[in-house]
């Protein structure tokens, strides 16, 4: 995945064409495009290929089973044309490897969940996430999931993995967390959703905020 705006569009809509009309709209502002179980779930997998026609496409789908499932879970993602998925990482080492093979199959990307977002995700999640940080950079993970909630925690994060994985970071704006923060913090990407597809101009909404990540880089 190239690293152009720093931010990939969360699209958590349920209408094929509302769907088609931001991607269409907001392309040029991210540099992919996270689909989940409200969108798949609403117009079927076919979405995927439809969208992939204006960014590379994350199957956001937690992957979280035994390892054949997760097989064959990965299977069905990448034959439908995603780039990459996200899974979760305290299944454990063996299915974090099941999705990592089928994934190198298809030359395709994985990201492990290490902590979630929301404030639940300090519950169960937090505690295990250095763990879940390491076992992702040993089974060659292409990158991690990461709170732009909390980026002192996306800072942690960044320091046991070096720059050996990417960071991919949900939680700007709708959540609280600030794109330009989360990337001084040391994230990849910054993941928008209701920030840009519940605005009244999706485009001036990414636009505005690509434009404050390059900012952030650039020191101005
Ligand atoms: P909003 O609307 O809050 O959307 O900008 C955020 C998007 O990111 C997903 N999300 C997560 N995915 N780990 C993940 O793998 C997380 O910690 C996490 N937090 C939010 C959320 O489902 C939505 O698509």
């Amino acid at each position: 995945m190239e690293r152009n705006t720093c931010m990939i569009l969360a699209l958590d809509v349920t209408d094929r064409e509302e769907a088609l009309k931001i991607a269409e709209d907001v392309w040029e502002f991210v540099d992919a495009i996270k689909v989940g179980y409200p969108l798949v779930l609403a117009t079927g997998l076919d979405i995927i290929r439809e969208l992939a026609e204006f960014a590379p496409i994350i199957a956001d789908f937690k992957v979280a089973d035994i390892p054949n499932t997760n097989r064959l879970i990965c299977d069905q993602v990448f034959e439908a044309g995603a780039d990459a998925i996200i899974v979760q990482g305290f299944t454990g080492r063996d299915s974090l490897d099941a999705c990592i093979e089928i994934a190198s199959e298809y030359r395709k990307d994985v990201f492990v969940v290490s902590e979630m977002s929301h404030p639940g995700g300090a519950e169960f999640l937090q505690p295990a996430a250095e763990a879940i940080a390491k076992i992702a950079l040993e089974a060659g993970a292409f990158g991690l999931v990461a709170p732009a909630t909390r980026p002192e925690r996306v800072k942690k994060i960044r320091k046991i993995i070096g720059d050996k994985l990417t960071i991919i970071s949900p939680g700007v704006g709708a959540q609280g967390g600030k794109a330009s923060d989360v990337i001084a913090a040391g994230a990849d990407w910054v993941i928008v959703g209701r920030s840009i597809y519940k605005a009244e101009s999706p485009k001036e909404a990414a636009c505005e905020i690509a434009e404050e990540i390059r900012a952030e880089l650039c020191g101005e």
